[in-house]
């Protein structure tokens, strides 16, 4: 049996926190809304110098160094990000060029916040059709220059920062054992940036409305994200043939504590079974699983043959869910 399996992980925070009580003094807001609505507490800003790109090599570069592997020996890089440099070229392209992974192809996804797991899908089918002997992905983002920060309803949720992957196809049983992915565009309008798109190019109006950055209906997103990251953690459990009492960890995406213990709770899983980490990190979309899942590397929490499932859900919408054995 061949399987794609994680052989290492990095990630990056920019330095700079910002707290809650920061966010009292720009908008009217309180520690204790934001903490008992969310779960948030402080988020990492990335400085005015750096793009997402840069936030992303330096995941990289970590997770290259960690499975102390020359940058030529990457086939492909598959950049997942909402937040890119560049309407074009791809961040990929810029992440490449960062790291010198000089024999590798590259490409950009956006898939909102399931774009690390819709990533590591194709990354899996690229190396099980024999397209590349490695493959990095690396989910950047760079939130804190598409927020809206004059408004209370989504500034206090979003942060920056980057995780990488490094996949290869092995002999074994550890490794991708199932994924489950799914999209309705026609949740569209309840969580997007409207403007400096083909659709709406920059213009004095978009400026004035606001409208280049991101805009939420927190409260409906709140339903479908309940539902979805439950189905896709039941589904992709199904697929794996593995029960979710079975888990040594589930890492779901950090959008929203609540969101979290109602799926948790549904899925009757223990308090130590789910991975947490946005009272420190808030939402930083695609970007989000990938630290978590590199967090839980660097403290140990993940032996060899523990099963681990990740799910997301995000603008698009799009959801996603995949169980590994680590
Ligand atoms: N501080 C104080 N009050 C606030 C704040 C704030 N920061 N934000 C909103 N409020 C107020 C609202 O104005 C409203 O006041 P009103 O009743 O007088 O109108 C009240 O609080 C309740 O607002 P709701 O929007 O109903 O609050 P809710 O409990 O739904 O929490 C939240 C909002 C946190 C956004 C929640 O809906 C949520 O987490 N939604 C899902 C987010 C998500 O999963 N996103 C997907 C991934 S993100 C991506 O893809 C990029």
């Amino acid at each position: 049996m061949e399987r794609v399996r994680v052989i290492s992980s990095g990630y990056y925070l920019p330095p700079r926190i910002l707290t809650n009580k920061d966010l009292e003094k720009t908008v009217e807001t309180s520690d204790g809304w934001i903490t008992t609505r969310t779960g948030i507490k402080e988020r990492h800003i990335a400085s005015s110098e750096q793009a997402t790109s840069d936030l992303g090599i330096e995941a990289g570069r970590m997770a290259l160094n960690k499975a102390g592997l020359a940058p030529e020996k990457i086939g492909a890089l598959i950049c997942a990000t909402i937040t890119p440099d560049y309407a074009f070229p791809s961040t990929a392209c810029m992440i490449q060029k960062g790291l010198g992974l000089n024999q590798a192809f590259a490409l950009d996804i956006s898939a909102a916040c399931s774009g690390f797991l819709y990533a590591v899908t194709l990354a899996e089918s690229l190396l099980l059709q024999n397209r590349a002997e490695y493959v990095m992905v690396v989910a950047a983002e760079k939130l804190s220059s598409f927020t809206d920060w004059t408004d209370r309803n989504t500034c206090v949720l979003f942060g920056d920062g980057a995780g990488a992957v490094i996949l290869k196809k092995e002999k074994g049983n550890r490794g991708i054992l199932s994924s489950y992915l799914g999209s309705d565009g026609s949740y569209a309008d309840l969580l997007i940036i409207p403007g400096g798109g083909s659709r709406k190019p920059f213009s004095q109006e978009v400026l004035d409305k606001r409208e280049a950055f991101i805009k939420m209906e927190g409260n409906e997103v709140f339903k479908v994200a309940v539902q979805k990251m439950l189905e896709s953690a039941v589904k992709t459990c199904e697929r794996a043939q593995i029960k979710p009492e079975e888990l040594k960890l589930f890492i779901p995406h950090q959008a929203n504590l609540r969101i979290i213990n109602a799926v948790a709770k549904r899925l009757r899983l223990r308090e130590e079974q789910v991975f947490i980490n946005l009272d420190r990190i808030g939402n930083i979309s695609a970007a989000t699983i990938p630290v978590a899942l590199a967090e839980a590397d660097e403290k140990g929490l993940l032996r060899s043959g523990d099963l681990l499932a990740m799910v997301a859900f995000g603008g698009g919408f799009t959801w996603a869910g995949m169980s590994l054995r680590w």
